[in-house]
């Protein structure tokens, strides 16, 4: 457990519970959509036959397995119990392993690559996270990290907190952590990681598209597939959380394509090299 002051002690630990309680449903939830940053990720830290590459918040281990696919030696790692157990279910063949991205239980210089697929923005510390990526880099070593562009691009976020700022109430008590959307700005993304000793610092949209099989699958993945989200939606009153459904329905509506839906959830890619 690497987070030491109060606030982002009682963060990690709200994230923690809420990894470990959503670890068999987020692949369902989320899997399909989150998985689809593979290619792009890992050609941008250039893994390959022979790789050593460490999947960071590696949750069910997507991709942890594309790069194994790649030919590159991976170790998956998640602070979730939970998710570890998932991962080496669907990859048994793989190394994955509990752990802190605050606190990685490497030795400095231990691999090639190491990328971050949406962890990012579960950290209570990611400052601390990146800098812990940077040093278990070897130099030359290539870094990358995805996170969902703003809400007004990443559809099914900005529908959904619509919803509950009209519907219900966001102004719901949570452990305090860093902005959700923090590394969704290109020039924070740069900025962070160049004071951390990065650089060639790439950033770029990848057009990511959710693919669920109905408007209530949306609502279940929000509901029961992460935790922020998930918790705001389970402190509000059942009335609310009735109409908070209902116009997430109504948001997906005009996605609807060929008895699913399409509903565009742009990511942000971020590259960059430890010279
Ligand atoms: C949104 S999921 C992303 C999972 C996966 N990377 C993917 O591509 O779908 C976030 C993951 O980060 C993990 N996580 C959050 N905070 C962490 C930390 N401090 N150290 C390690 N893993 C963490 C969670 O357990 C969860 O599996």
């Amino acid at each position: 457990m690497a987070s030491s002051d109060p606030d982002s002690r009682a963060f990690h630990d709200f994230e923690h519970a809420g990894w470990e309680r959503a670890a068999t449903f987020y692949a369902d939830a989320f899997g399909e959509l989150t998985a689809q940053t593979a290619g792009a990720l890992l050609d941008a830290v250039g893994a390959k036959q022979g790789t050593r590459l460490l999947d960071i918040a590696c949750g069910p281990g997507f991709i942890a397995g594309a790069a194994a696919h790649r030919g590159a030696t991976v170790v998956g790692l998640d602070f979730s119990a939970a998710m570890v157990v998932e991962a080496r279910r669907r990859l048994p063949a793989l190394t994955f392993q509990e752990g802190d991205a605050e606190a990685l239980p490497f030795d400095a210089a231990s691999f090639d690559a190491a990328v971050m697929n949406f962890g990012v923005l579960h950290l209570a510390r990611p400052d601390t996270a990146l800098a812990e990526a940077f040093r278990v880099l070897r130099p030359g070593g290539r870094y990358g990290l995805t996170v969902w562009a703003a809400p007004e691009r990443a559809v099914g976020f900005g529908l959904a907190l619509r919803a509950i700022e009209t519907f219900g109430t966001a102004d719901v008590r949570l452990p305090e952590g860093p902005p959700f959307f923090r590394f969704s700005d290109a020039a924070e993304t740069r900025r962070t990681l160049e004071s951390i000793g990065f650089t060639g610092v790439e950033v770029r949209e990848l057009p990511l598209i959710w693919r669920p099989a109905s408007a209530d699958a949306v609502f279940d993945a929000l509901l029961r597939g992460g935790v922020r989200t998930a918790a705001v939606l389970r402190a509000q009153t059942p009335d609310a959380l009735a109409a908070i459904r209902d116009a997430i329905g109504r948001g997906v509506a005009p996605y609807a394509r060929d008895g699913g839906f399409e509903i565009p959830m742009p990511a942000v890619l971020a590259s960059a090299t430890k010279s």
